[in-house]
């Protein structure tokens, strides 16, 4: 375990208006622990990254942050109300008002993009089917997919699917919008083209992301700050502004990462 005060990687950030607290947060499934003592805060309208090699819980951290799994112990406050306590009502309220896209990117394949952004604005408003479309064609045009609105999964790039993604994700203006490797498979002209589209989003909405990501240009490019988590060290490894962490990092793992060596 990394001990905070042992890492000078890690400096324990206090942000102006928190939307995400977390506190001592510690996750293990069975007796394969992934991580301990994870804390950190995410301000409104921050663009938040969240890197570590593969396996060392990335994907379970975001589960956690939006309430799909129990942590094994710790303290979640999201937009102000804590996670681990609150039940029935107003848990599902607080998670509706969150946007994820997960790693798959998942659409509906029988349905076409507009009818897939129109899916939750079904499930969890009562807007009529002519508002409802109107709200989709919206969020398809913030991604830059109005064009493409009738077409299937299937008939679009993966550039464009994860757009949708994005676009269905944010379909409910969800003030936290969670990303799992929105960039994973594109080629780094769509990459540059969606961390563009993030970070606009992010000053003109004032969305805050909370983002996975391996791709350093990427991180580099939208990441207002970013934690570093590891495997081996079951938790937190870094945790600042990641041009910071690039230039000054003390940790070899993360010295590593940053200036792409091996550890
Ligand atoms: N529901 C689960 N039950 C048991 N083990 C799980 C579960 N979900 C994840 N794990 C294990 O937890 C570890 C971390 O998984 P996770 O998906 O969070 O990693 P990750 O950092 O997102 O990796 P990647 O970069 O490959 O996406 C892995 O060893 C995985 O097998
Ligand atoms: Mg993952």
């Amino acid at each position: 375990m990394v001990r905070r005060e042992d890492c000078p990687d890690i400096r324990g950030t206090a942000v102006e208006r928190p939307v995400v607290e977390v506190c001592d947060l510690a996750m293990a499934f069975g007796t394969n622990t992934l991580f301990r003592d994870v804390s950190f805060e995410v301000g409104q309208g921050e663009v938040f990254v969240i890197l570590g090699g593969s396996g060392c819980g990335k994907s379970t951290l975001l589960k956690l942050l939006i309430g799909l799994y129990p942590p094994t112990q710790g303290e979640i406050r999201i937009l102000g109300e804590d996670l681990t306590a609150i039940g029935g009502r107003q848990r599902r309220d607080l998670l509706s008002r969150l946007g994820v896209m997960w790693q798959s990117g998942a659409l509906f394949g029988s349905m076409t993009l507009l009818e897939n952004i129109m899916l939750p604005l079904e499930e969890h408003t009562s807007l009529p089917p002519a508002a409802r479309e109107e709200v989709a064609r919206v969020k398809l045009g913030l991604v830059g997919l109005s064009e493409a609105a009738d077409r299937l999964p299937a008939e679009i790039s993966g550039g464009m699917a994860k757009r949708a993604g994005i676009a269905r994700a944010m379909a409910l203006d969800p003030p936290l919008l969670f990303l799992d490797e929105p960039s994973a498979g594109l080629d780094p002209i769509t990459s540059a083209g969606l961390d563009q589209l993030i970070q606009d989003l992010a000053r003109d909405l004032g969305t805050t992301f909370i983002v996975v990501t391996h791709e350093l240009q990427s991180i580099l490019a939208i990441g207002d700050r970013c934690i570093m988590l590891d495997k081996q060290a079951q938790g937190m490894i870094a945790e600042g502004d990641p041009r910071e962490l690039r230039d000054h990092a003390t940790h070899p793992t993360v010295r590593a990462f940053f200036r792409r060596e091996a550890a």
